[in-house]
């Protein structure tokens, strides 16, 4: 018998960047199946709404005929979720120093709830170290271009929403 290996990769997503299409293309690599899960975080208000943002991973996963992933989202803890989706392991993206001690924190912390689940970190390519969504918005609210900075099938959308906003 053979065991898979599902991971989730959370976040909020709010847009899904080139950055983070980079993390699960790795992900992809390793596990032999990737469930996207979107954050609905009642506390922040978004730029996209949680259907907006699932939808335009599921248009990426789509675009890009990507096997093995499926996206869905969750609220309450990570953890959780992680166990209703039967996976083993979280998926997570570092850029740079500087999310290393958000994410350490993050890790111990779900540690701390459920020993069993391991947090596998995939480095950003160097060329989109940078990127981040709050990056992407604020290009984008003072008309800068974000092309090549999210999926192209996601850039019209997410350039009309942050030229209006
Ligand atoms: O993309 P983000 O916003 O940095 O992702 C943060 C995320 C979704 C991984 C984190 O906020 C999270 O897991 N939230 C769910 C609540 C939870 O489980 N909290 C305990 C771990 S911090």
């Amino acid at each position: 018998m053979t065991i898979m290996k599902t991971g989730v990769y959370p976040g909020s997503f709010d847009p899904f960047t080139a950055g983070h299409m980079d993390v699960l293309r790795n992900a992809l690599s390793l596990f032999d199946e990737v469930v996207v899960g979107v954050l609905n975080n009642s506390g922040k208000r978004p730029t996209f709404s949680v259907a907006e943002r699932v939808e335009m991973i599921q248009r990426v996963i789509d675009a890009e005929c990507l096997k093995n992933v499926r996206v869905g989202s969750f609220d309450g803890l990570l953890v959780d979720y992680v166990t209703q989706c039967e996976a083993g392991f979280i998926i997570r993206g570092l850029r740079a120093i500087t999310d290393f001690e958000y994410e350490f924190q993050i890790d111990a912390t779900n540690r701390h709830l459920k020993p069993d689940i391991q947090t596998v970190y995939f480095m950003a390519k160097p060329s989109l170290s940078f990127l981040s969504s709050s990056t992407i918005k604020e290009i984008g609210t003072y008309g800068g271009d974000i092309r090549g900075l999210v999926p192209d099938c996601n850039y019209n959308i997410i350039k009309e929403r942050l030229s209006n906003a």
